[in-house]
């Protein structure tokens, strides 16, 4: 039977055919087609300022450094998330400080990140997980509240919407990832979405060499920037994929909630949050308590693999990383997060996938895990 991997990219044909002609076209670095990439994001999210990445590693080193975030910063972040996102913190030399996760949506505890603000707290930067908005409200409130600067990492999260809004239409500092395993992918890319024009052109400087244009023309550089420029090539991939991210991403709240279907209400799996209609599900990441079952969940991973299905873990911990433990960080800091890391287990969810995968997923499960297959 044909390898079911857990995330696979949709590309379509006039999308090769696309990259085909941009590489005839000559102009392979950053040129007219990332204008055009920048400018179709802008339209998709309410004609918000769009700059792209390298990265979505780039980009929110770049929104960091973009909002000033130092030595003397603290930054307020989910223990549960790709250790991308405090890794940036550290590379501006700042604090990340830890905020444990609810169970079910995997999003920061807000209540718990109003506690831990502190004078040196410059910024909070949540995780829109698996695509699952975080309580917008509540985190803008706080935000106000203190004067802080929100930096949101919206990797899994494109065309994801909060009480109707898209994610990245409104907000502070919004990073999208188009790495192949997101929603929709420039093989490797991402972008920020953002309000300031200021902010903006610094932004420009930043990613590209601190280069910027002196009034008689001439380049001038302003400071030591990085290379963090999108291609061309990678952003013909990006206008070939963001017309469907839509249909993308219906397809797969109708595979999600397949899952969801079938799998409640069994015995020792929790399932993430109930769909929800601003649910981009960039993945369905259930809990499985592998002791319950008498099995490592290193031993139900090579299983499932055995049948052909791929499972990820997003993610362990992070604050039981050994960089994350330097900082002070123990086991039993993070209950929730400690527990998601580790039962966590990502299973096959894309938009090529069909619900008979998703029954192919489940009876495998089921059988690997001595249940009775659920109706
Ligand atoms: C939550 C989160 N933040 C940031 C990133 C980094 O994205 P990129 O690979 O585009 O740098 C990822 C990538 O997997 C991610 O999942």
């Amino acid at each position: 039977m044909e390898y079911l991997p857990f995330t696979r990219p949709s590309i379509d044909e006039t999308t090769i055919e696309d990259v085909v002609a941009t590489l005839h076209s000559g102009w392979l670095a950053t040129g007219p087609r990332v204008a055009r990439f920048e400018a179709a994001l802008s339209g998709y999210l309410g004609g918000r300022i769009i700059k792209s990445f390298t990265s979505a590693t780039a980009a929110l080193e770049i929104a960091l450094e973009a909002a000033g975030i130092s030595d003397e910063h603290e930054v307020i972040t989910p223990a549960i998330s790709f250790t991308a996102t405090p890794n940036v913190i550290l590379r501006r030399n700042a604090t990340p400080v830890f905020i444990d996760v609810d169970l079910k949506t995997r999003n920061m505890d807000m209540e718990a990140a109003a506690h831990a603000v502190t004078p040196k707290t410059r910024a909070l930067m949540p995780v829109h997980f698996a695509g699952l908005p975080v309580e917008m409200n509540t985190l803008y409130d706080l935000a106000n509240k203190h004067n802080l600067r929100v930096i949101e990492d919206a990797a899994h999260a494109i065309g994801s919407r909060y009480k109707g809004k898209l994610i990245g239409s409104f907000g502070d500092l919004v990073s999208f990832s188009f790495h192949p395993n997101k929603n929709i992918t420039t093989i490797e890319g991402g972008a920020l979405s953002l309000v300031n024009t200021e902010e903006a052109e610094q932004i420009d400087i930043l990613r590209f060499h601190g280069i910027s244009r002196r009034d008689d023309g001439e380049m001038d550089v302003l400071l030591p920037g990085g290379k963090y420029n999108l291609s061309d090539v990678a952003a013909t991939v990006g206008l070939g994929q963001l017309p469907h991210l839509d249909a993308f991403n219906i397809k797969r709240r109708q595979l999600a909630q397949h899952y969801l279907d079938r799998l409640e209400g069994l015995e020792n799996i929790l399932l993430p949050e109930k769909a929800d209609s601003g649910h981009s599900w960039h993945m369905f990441a259930p809990l499985i308590n592998f002791k319950a079952f008498k099995m490592t969940r290193r031993a139900f991973i090579a299983a499932m693999h055995e049948k052909g299905i791929g499972i990820g873990i997003h993610y362990p911990a992070l604050h039981l990383f050994t960089l994350y433990r330097s900082l002070g960080y123990a086991r039993g800091d993070f209950p929730n997060a400690e527990r998601i890391g580790e039962e966590t287990v990502t299973l096959p969810l894309f938009p090529g996938m069909t619900v008979n995968d998703v029954n192919r997923v489940i009876s495998t499960l089921c059988k690997i895990l001595d249940i009775k297959e659920p109706n």
